[in-house]
């Protein structure tokens, strides 16, 4: 979707008849249509609204910003929300240019939310989006669907919207849709939807521009193995298990067809294979995408037939104005049934009906207000997100830098993101109330003398000048990538090198704050006379309060790397367009993230703490087990799919593989238990490893102890054949504990083969 920065500025000078309003179900010309009346199925009252539409104004309801019907006081309403890290401009959601309804709570970026590796923490922020947005609806300013989150797993380091993602690992992923969605959506199975999440972009979109590439006809070419495996996983999340509202198909093809288009992604796989199927579950297109599929995929010969393809194949709103402009000539032409619009203006509107836009104004949510908006305890949430999302990468003892009592201690201050603010937020942000930058933090420490060096001097001079006690550098390099424009390098600027190598030679303990995209880092920690390296990614509108708290101790470190950093050179030895996770010494692809790549400069699930934490595994006392009773004992009433069926490595029927962790350090610190596995099992090539469980622990005092419960499914043993079928193989299984590991326990699978899941075929 583009970013509409630009558009939320024009929308601020519209008229106020813009605003988004509720229908007048007590009044006005809808409160004899059954629409309005409570007591029956959302269904039935999107059916009875239906049926009242002629055809023309059928055909005008199918895109983005609709005009709604006068005659029947069906007002307009934009189905175009944005909410990935706060609610965010967007064609549907208005800002107001100061006092009220000018900001909301600006999370960090997803990229920095995922680094918690805390499922509680990605359901709180879910809770207070919605709650914001709520109020947003009920300000006139935004209507009940927002566009959020974007899921396609980062799986190349050059995309330029993998800070908007939870990462590369499609288990991190899920959890994040699990929750996030959840919390969106107003808890599982709601009787009524809180806000409509939609989960984007369907599918195997994560290509911008790049190298003449672009994503409005890139035609990703996809194994079914990695299309099961990777690529649609976390839909799979999306639309089976946690029952989002609306999904979006996206601007690429796959496998020759494009996403919009797709009836084996869309009828065989969503709604035939995961029965996707509930009343609301609608599809809305990208910005343009169905256009695209005539412009650029030139998949079709008339714009007709492209908008009767996409409405055919089950999208039922347009972001763009195709279908409003050709869908009535294509009805002439007979290309689609009447009945077919009528299915998906049913589910858009029973959407609609779900999330109450029909019931009276006593109805849930409708009391939250301008006062329910970045509240104390909202931005107090924003602050401890970002904090648990930056990760320590390096450290030789000079973080955390505590200033002492009895004096001030200097500290020379560098680089291009010293004072950054909107930076900090990144892409799909909405305005925040207030941005902190690391100076502006830096402000409020005592004891502290602070030196500040343009990033255009020379830091050598300026810093021997002033004897610093430590030297802190503070930047980002993105190459201008973001939606649209992929990178083309993950290396550091020349410059940017430059400025450390100096700094680093004052022989003055030096601390880099690695800000914004994953780039290589490995001259940093190389570098002897870098003391200290963080990552801190896109923190947010007290992303600054946070890296500083991090810097001074107030906070100890505990996130993990949601991706692999790569080397430099990674980007000369697979293009972009190579979709393929596995290596392949015939086209010297080396493979892509943890689990296929094993020269990471950093790897996924790594991150350092103030204080030595070490993990034991409570040893289950079986080693061997037997594939069809680990089925047989599944409770199917209970879990509707097999890959959900809890695994007992104790062979009891209530514990999960216990893992204790020990701080035996000076600091208290949180810690997340990871665990992965790997094997000799299954079809080769063999992935390294797979995290398959985490859990976050808090606060471990030193000199104690916390248990971690990490609950392995029967899924967490699977692997996936070169059709797509999730099978358990029998063979050897190691599970791994911690990034390096720390703890190793092997058992074995016996029995036969079992096929959990058969992946639909084209
Ligand atoms: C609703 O329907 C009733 C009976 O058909 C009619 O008397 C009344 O005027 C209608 N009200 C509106 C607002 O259309
Ligand atoms: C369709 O919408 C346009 C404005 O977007 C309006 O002028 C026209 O009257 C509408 N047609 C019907 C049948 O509602
Ligand atoms: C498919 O989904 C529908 C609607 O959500 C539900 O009623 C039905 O039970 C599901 N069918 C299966 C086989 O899970
Ligand atoms: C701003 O919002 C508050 C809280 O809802 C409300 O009391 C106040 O009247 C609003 N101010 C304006 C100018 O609308
Ligand atoms: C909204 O704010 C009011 C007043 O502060 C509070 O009582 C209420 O619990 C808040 N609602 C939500 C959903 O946070
Ligand atoms: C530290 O710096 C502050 C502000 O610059 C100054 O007021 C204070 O006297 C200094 N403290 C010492 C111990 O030098
Ligand atoms: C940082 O930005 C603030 C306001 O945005 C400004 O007042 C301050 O002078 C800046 N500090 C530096 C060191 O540039
Ligand atoms: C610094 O402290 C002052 C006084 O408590 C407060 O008003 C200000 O917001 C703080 N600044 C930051 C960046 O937190
Ligand atoms: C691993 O990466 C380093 C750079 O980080 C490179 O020098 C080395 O050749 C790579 N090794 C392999 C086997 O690719
Ligand atoms: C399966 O789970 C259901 C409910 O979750 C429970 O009522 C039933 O007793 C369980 N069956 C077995 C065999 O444990
Ligand atoms: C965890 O490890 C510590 C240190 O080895 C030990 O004292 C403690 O009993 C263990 N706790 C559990 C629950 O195993
Ligand atoms: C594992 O399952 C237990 C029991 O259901 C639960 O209390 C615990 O929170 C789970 N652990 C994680 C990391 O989700």
């Amino acid at each position: 979707m583009a970013s509409y920065t630009g558009l939320a500025l024009l929308a601020l000078s519209l008229p106020l008849s813009w605003a988004q309003q509720y229908p007048d179900c007590q009044n006005g010309p809808l409160s004899n249509n059954s629409v309005c009346d409570t007591g029956l199925s959302a269904r039935e009252r999107a059916q009875a609204l239906v049926d009242a539409l002629t055809l023309e104004e059928k055909l005008n309801l199918t895109h983005n910003n609709s005009p709604g019907v006068k005659r029947l006081g069906l007002p307009a309403y934009n189905w175009w929300g944005e909410a990935l890290h706060g609610v965010a401009a967007a064609p549907g959601v208005q800002f107001s240019s100061s006092g009220n309804w000018s900001y909301a709570t600006s999370f960090p970026q997803p990229i920095s939310i995922a680094s918690s590796f805390d499922d509680e923490l990605f359901y709180a922020i879910g809770t207070v989006i919605s709650t914001e947005a709520r109020a947003f609806n009920n300000g006139k300013r935004s209507g009940l669907d927002y566009w959020t989150p974007n899921i396609n797993p980062f799986r190349d380091p050059r995309w330029g919207r993998g800070q908007e993602t939870p990462g590369e690992d499609t288990y991190l992923v899920k959890r994040y849709i699990d929750n996030m969605v959840t919390s969106l959506q107003g808890g599982r199975n709601p009787t009524s939807y809180k806000v409509i999440a939609t989960c984007k972009h369907y599918t195997a979109y994560d290509l911008e521009g790049w190298q003449g590439n672009t994503r409005y006809g890139f035609d990703a070419i996809v194994s079914p193995q990695d299309l099961s495996e990777y690529y649609m996983q976390p839909f799979q999340q999306c639309a089976r298990d946690t029952k989002v509202a609306s999904i979006m198909c996206s601007y690429n093809a796959i496998n020759g067809v494009p996403a919009c288009a797709n009836s084996y992604t869309i009828q065989s796989v969503l709604r035939g294979h995961w029965n996707w199927t509930a009343d609301e579950n609608y599809i809305t297109s990208d910005c343009t995408s169905i256009q695209n599929m005539f412009t650029d995929h030139h998949a079709f010969d008339t714009r007709q037939q492209t908008v009767a393809a996409a409405l055919n194949a089950g999208v039922d709103v347009d972001c763009g104005y195709y279908n409003p402009t050709f869908l009535p000539s294509a009805y002439s032409q007979g290309l689609f049934q009447e009945s077919t619009l009528d299915k998906s203006l049913l589910r858009l509107y029973s959407g609609l009906a779900k999330a109450g836009y029909f019931d009276p104004p006593d109805s849930p949510w409708r009391s939250v207000t301008w006062d329910n908006v970045s509240t104390p305890e909202a931005e107090d949430l924003a602050l401890k997100v970002a904090e648990e999302g930056i990760i320590l990468l390096k450290n030789d003892g000079t973080l955390p830098l505590i200033p002492p009592e009895d004096r001030n201690l200097t500290l020379l201050l560098a680089g291009g993101w010293i004072n950054a603010t909107e930076q900090l937020q990144g892409n799909y942000a909405g305005p925040a109330r207030t941005l902190v930058s690391p100076w502006m933090a830096l402000q409020n420490v005592s004891n502290l003398n602070l030196v500040v060096v343009k990033w255009y001097e020379n830091p050598m001079l300026r810093a021997i000048d002033t004897q610093a006690d430590a030297i802190l550098y503070i930047d980002a390099t993105n190459e201008g990538a973001d939606e649209g424009k992929d990178r083309n390098t993950i290396r550091w600027d020349a410059m940017q090198v430059d400025a450390v190598e100096m700094l680093a030679t004052l022989g003055r303990p030096l601390i880099v704050a690695h800000m914004g995209e994953q780039v290589d880092d490995s001259a940093l920690l190389n570098n002897p006379n870098v003391s200290s390296l963080l990552w801190a990614g896109y923190p947010g509108m007290l992303g600054g309060q946070a890296l500083i708290n991090i810097v001074t101790g107030k906070t100890a470190p505990a996130g993990r790397m949601p991706v692999t950093q790569y080397p430099a050179d990674y980007v000369h030895q697979v293009p972009m367009t190579d979709m393929n996770l596995r290596p392949d010494p015939q086209t010297g692809n080396p493979g892509r993230t943890y689990k296929w790549f094993d020269n990471a400069t950093v790897e996924f699930g790594f991150g350092l703490h103030y204080t030595n934490l070490s993990t034991a595994i409570g040893t289950p006392s079986n080693t061997s087990f037997d594939i069809q009773s680990l089925v047989s004992a599944c409770n199917f009433t209970t879990y509707s799919h097999v890959d959900q069926c809890p695994f007992y490595p104790s062979g009891s029927t209530s514990s999960s593989l216990s893992v204790n962790v020990t701080n035996s350090g000076t600091t208290a610190s949180d810690f997340v238990a990871l665990a992965f596995i790997a094997g000799e099992y299954g079809p080769t090539p063999r992935p390294l490893k797979s995290l398959v469980a985490y859990q976050r622990l808090f606060d471990i005092k030193p000199g104690s102890s916390q248990t971690a419960s990490l609950n392995l499914t029967l899924g967490s043993l699977s692997r996936y054949d070169e059709k797509g079928n999730q099978i358990l193989y029998p063979g050897n299984y190691r599970v791994l504990i911690d990034v390096p590991t720390q703890n190793t326990w092997e058992f074995v699978l016996t029995g036969s083969e079992y096929v959990m899941d058969e992946w639909p075929q084209v």
